[in-house]
């Protein structure tokens, strides 16, 4: 059995740029005259988070955390640790966290307690795909590019066994 490979694309780098944009305008809008924080979850988080501050024409602060859930394989067992933290305090602002995927919503649940406990004025979420069908939490999901069907998909920051997070497009693993 040969190893999983990436499938043709599942959303386009095209579709992923005019998505980023309106996200962007959208988070610019509503977010005004705030002192925004975005907070990108490491280490799928980084071309979105590139590719989103750049789209959001605010003077915003970016800085990152890295999370890691107990246990290996494709999901997240519900315990969910900081293994990096912020390098800044969060109180008095607003912060919006920026990950690649909401699957089962511990990740971003556990992380939007976690914050919400630093005293800041709001935390909101934004993710890149949301695999809707999947959710075992009432997270709410603020911002969201794509909703996908229950694939695994890599690309654009998204990993099979630490490969092709770099990707410009999303798609579907081959022989998996
Ligand atoms: P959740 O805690 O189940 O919502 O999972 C969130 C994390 O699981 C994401 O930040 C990803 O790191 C990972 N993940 C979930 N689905 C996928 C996928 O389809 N491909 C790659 N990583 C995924
Ligand atoms: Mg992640």
């Amino acid at each position: 059995m040969p190893a999983p490979r990436p499938g043709p694309p599942l959303v386009a780098e095209k579709e992923i740029a005019a998505r980023v944009a309106e996200l962007g305008r959208a988070i610019a809008r509503d977010y005004a005259d705030a002192r925004l924080v975005l907070v990108g979850v490491l280490q799928g988080a980084i071309p979105f988070v590139a590719d989103l501050m750049r789209a959001v024409a605010l003077d915003v602060t970016v800085d990152f955390l890295r999370a890691s859930s107990y246990g290996a394989g494709t999901t997240s067992s519900g315990t969910v640790r900081l293994v990096t933290d912020l390098s800044i305090d969060i109180a008095d602002r607003h912060v919006l966290i920026v990950d690649d995927i909401v699957d089962t919503g511990h990740t971003l649940a556990a992380l939007k307690r976690t914050l919400e406990a630093r005293g800041p004025v709001s935390v909101r979420t934004c993710v890149l795909l949301d695999k809707t069908g999947r959710r075992q939490t009432d997270v709410t999901v603020d911002y969201v590019g794509f909703t996908i069907p229950n694939v695994f998909v890599v690309g654009y920051g998204l990993d099979y066994g630490g490969l092709y997070r770099n990707l410009p497009y999303v798609a579907t693993l081959d022989g998996i």
